[in-house]
């Protein structure tokens, strides 16, 4: 066991958010590759920091370039890709921040784990199901993903190779065949406000 304590700040979460005029939260999204999910967190984000929101993404192929490129694509590195993103965006919703989160993150207890972490902060999280069928996905496969994980190129590929876990009770549910960009950040930023987070 390491000799470390847990040395808590002078400033509370109830004072910093009065402080900053801000409320932290977590908005989780998840989903098959090319689903939407850095399209709509890019979107949100800018959207949010229209209205003056601190708001930042964290998104799945950007933080492999950094704090997880160590990490490959079987489970066990899923897992891992999970439990640091929860770690992380629950420091930022901490800090206040509205944290955007884009990330297949196929595994149910991965995201009930992020959730839980959360949980115990007192701290929103807000899973967002951004859900298209994989004839949908496939077809716009705007990296080419699909057409290499069918060819046998890609290995442990979501949808294809590996599997999605869709989430079984999510706080919102987009389908993203059928509900343009700007309608998506409207339904999220509208789920904030009913729920008093901005
Ligand atoms: N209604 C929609 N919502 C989000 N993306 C859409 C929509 N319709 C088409 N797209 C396109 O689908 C692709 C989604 O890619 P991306 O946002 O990178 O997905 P992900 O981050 O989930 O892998 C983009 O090329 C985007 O322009
Ligand atoms: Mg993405």
């Amino acid at each position: 066991m390491f000799n470390i304590t847990f040395h808590p700040g002078s400033v509370g979460p109830s004072e910093r958010a009065e402080l900053l005029k801000q409320k932290g939260a977590t908005i989780w999204l998840t989903g098959l590759s090319a689903s939407g999910k850095s399209t709509i967190a890019c979107a949100l984000e800018q959207h949010l920091l229209h209205l003056k929101k601190h708001a930042y993404r964290l998104d799945g192929d950007n933080i492999r370039f950094g704090l997880c490129k160590d990490l490959g694509f079987d489970e066990k590195s899923r897992n891992e890709n999970i439990r640091r993103i929860g770690e992380v965006s629950k420091l930022f919703a901490d800090s206040t921040c509205i944290a955007i989160t884009a990330f297949i993150s196929p595994y149910q207890k991965d995201r009930d784990a992020a959730r839980e972490m959360h949980i115990k902060a007192s701290l929103p999280f807000i899973e967002v199901f951004v859900d298209a069928p994989l004839e949908v996905v496939e077809k716009r496969d705007p990296k080419g993903l699909y057409k290499k994980a069918r060819a046998g190129e890609i290995k442990d590929f979501t949808g294809i190779s590996a599997p999605y876990e869709a989430p079984a009770n999510p706080e919102i549910h987009i389908n993203t065949a059928e509900t343009e960009v700007a309608e998506s950040v409207k339904i999220i930023t509208n789920y904030l406000i009913e729920k008093g987070y901005i």
